[in-house]
């Protein structure tokens, strides 16, 4: 949730500011702004809307040439996206300019003081509080990274800030708490970021910063201090994936490219994980096995769609292990008072490893004694770097806001940790752990094949666009895929979309039932007990009225007499369902946005990473 870049070295600052901000325009698309330092001199360009905007701007009204530079992409929080609010933000006299991610909670407080000392306040935000405080304490201090570190002091909430003062040349600070900051370490050149995604082009050499520090750079070097100017210990890390990965590569949507890329996505996340003998091994989760046994519960926490990730797991980790799992929307979790201990592994999946709702819930469980395991797809984020252990999944960047094969392989991981765990508490014979695998194995394949057969899906989509409402409706394993269907129709498409449980229908959802009305049913296989169940879900809803596309094994020809469409997917065990049953109803959404003339990329009012609570 907004996007920052922050340059200094030999380069046109500019072009790469800019190109930076492209990449990261998937955190918040509400406005952009840049500064650049040019001869002593401090300028901005700043304009509401998407990115396009402020480049339309910058061909009317150039910047100067500048080798330093700073800038931020919006998703506004406090203050509506007008010009106006539009970061950067600089000081009445002109000495400092910031961007800010986050949401300084003491705003109020802060604005309130400067404003009694005399200072106008040219925004409706709660960042431009910090120019303004930077601005007072620089003269005093004559150093911008010191007081940087003297203001951050007296900001309260999440934040990373960027800095840079015409006082200053050749100098860009940030400071981080809660929200994300990357180092780029090029050759007379350093970079700062929120994502790597925005310097990949550059550097695929890293620093991750931690928690409360002030990183300084300049062309030659970076240097990083905590709050109280002690040097920190920041780990290295090299981008395993190149500038390609962050590009559409001849798709003309992101979220087309990303679906496209979820067999290998699975594949990648499935790979070096089993030894030759067939056994699981999952040494960088860094938990010991005694650990491990010692568990009595499993909580997962996570938000959106890694939320429907962690309910598609909760069937297969119990049947597997034993073990009871809870999962729970992280926004919730630390507000009610949770029961967790020393017994309990609280697992948070997060794609970005940001998400502010799941960090300050995975706080408060690790706060509690819990054993903390990220599932995450980001490297170097916070809540990997919070957790006691970590599973990465390997889907590589995902930049269309809606996610996509992270979740596929956000299951896949979740899997993973519930057989491993089956593995060292005896819970599973060791061949049937196996079994298990080898089906795992068997997805990329099967993801493949889906890909091959949803064209159908589109046409469905096309012919459904003017519909006001659809509901998914399935069971098992098919009641959070329905949720996710609905998820990404909203997300996308812009309608009212929800997902239930299909044998909690005739408890109030029937009423919603009219003539037309579409009901996407997440059929399991006839060979599982709940088919026959979910057939007669359908005849109700048809008996109503309802128009009914069923997501249906190959094969399944009882479905038939009780389908208006009927989208195919190939014969998978039970639990795999998920795995496929997706795939069509990402297809479907996207269609069905395109259909509309959305931006399916970048929905409205959306961000990808929601670094605030
Ligand atoms: C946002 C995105 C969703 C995503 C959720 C959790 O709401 O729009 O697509 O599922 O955040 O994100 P995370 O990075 O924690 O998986």
């Amino acid at each position: 949730m907004c996007g920052i870049v922050g340059y200094v070295g030999q380069k046109q600052a500019l072009e790469i500011v800019v190109a930076g901000l492209r990449r990261l325009e998937y955190r918040g698309y509400d406005s952009a702004g840049i500064a650049v330092l040019a001869d002593g001199v401090l300028d901005t360009r700043k304009k509401a809307g998407k990115l396009v905007n402020l480049e339309t701007l910058l061909g009317e009204d150039p910047l100067p040439d500048s080798t330093t530079g700073i800038g931020h992409t919006r998703w506004a929080t406090h203050g509506g996206p007008t010009d106006r609010n539009a970061h950067p933000h600089v000081s009445e006299d002109g000495s400092v300019a910031i961007i800010h991610n986050g949401i300084i909670e003491n705003f109020t407080e802060l604005r309130e003081e400067l404003t009694n000392s005399g200072v106008t306040l040219s925004s409706d935000t709660d960042s431009e509080v910090v120019a303004h405080l930077l601005a007072r304490i620089l003269p005093k201090v004559g150093d911008l990274t010191v007081a940087m570190r003297e203001v951050c002091k007296e900001l309260e909430g999440a934040f990373t800030l960027v800095a840079v003062s015409p006082l200053y040349p050749d100098v860009v600070v940030g400071a981080r708490r809660n929200s994300p900051l990357v180092v780029g370490v090029g050759d007379g050149e350093n970079f700062l970021a929120s994502d790597v995604a925005a310097f990949v082009d550059h550097t695929r050499n890293a620093l991750e910063l931690g928690q409360d520090q002030v990183v300084t750079l300049t062309p030659e070097g970076v240097s990083v201090t905590d709050f109280d100017g002690n040097e920190a210990v920041v780990r290295p890390f090299t981008v395993d994936w190149d500038a390609a990965a962050v590009e559409k590569g001849g798709y003309d949507l992101f979220m087309l490219k990303e679906i496209a890329e979820q067999p290998k996505a699975v594949a990648d996340s499935l790979r070096g994980r089993m030894t030759k003998d067939g056994r699981l091994q999952l040494d960088e989760m860094s938990l010991s096995d005694e650990d491990l046994r010692g568990i009595d519960k499993v909580v997962v926490i996570a938000c959106g769609t890694a939320y429907h990730a962690g309910l598609v797991a909760k069937y297969a980790v119990e049947h597997w292990t034993r073990i009871p799992v809870e999962v729970e929307v992280a926004s919730e979790f630390r507000y009610r008072d949770p029961i967790v201990g020393p017994g309990t592994l609280v697992i948070a999946i997060s794609q970005s490893g940001e998400t502010m709702d799941t960090l300050m819930a995975l706080r408060h469980a690790a706060a509690q004694g819990a054993r903390t395991l990220a599932i995450c797809n980001t490297v170097g984020s916070t809540i990997p770097r919070e957790s006691d252990g970590v599973l990465y999944t390997y889907a590589g960047p995902e930049i269309a806001v809606a996610s996509t094969k992270a979740f596929l392989t956000q299951i896949i991981a979740a899997y993973l940790i519930g057989l491993y765990l089956a593995q060292v508490r005896s819970a599973m014979d060791e061949a049937d752990i196996r079994a298990v695998l080898e089906d795992l194995d068997n997805m990329p394949q099967a993801v493949d094949l889906v890909l091959d057969t949803v064209e159908p899906v589109r046409a469905i989509a096309r012919e459904l666009a003017d519909c006001k409402s659809v509901l998914f409706i399935g069971r098992h394993v098919g009641f959070p895929v329905a949720l996710e269907g609905a998820l990404k129709l909203k997300e996308l498409a812009y309608m009212h979309a929800e997902g239930f449980a299909a044998g909690e229908l005739k408890h109030g959802p029937i009423a919603l039932i009219e003539e037309g009305v579409p009901v996407v049913v997440i059929v399991p296989s006839p060979s599982h007990f709940l088919h026959d169940k979910v057939i007669s879900a359908i005849q109700e809803v048809r008996a109503r009225g309802a128009l009914i596309v069923a997501i249906a094994e190959e094969g399944d020809e009882k479905i038939v007499a009780f389908s208006d469409h009927i989208i195919r997917v190939p014969v998978v065990p039970a639990l795999m369902q998920p795995l496929v049953s997706t795939v069509p109803l990402q297809v479907f959404a996207c269609e069905m946005a395109t259909a509309k003339g959305h931006d399916v990329d970048q929905p409205r009012n959306l961000a990808k990473s929601v670094t605030v609570e």
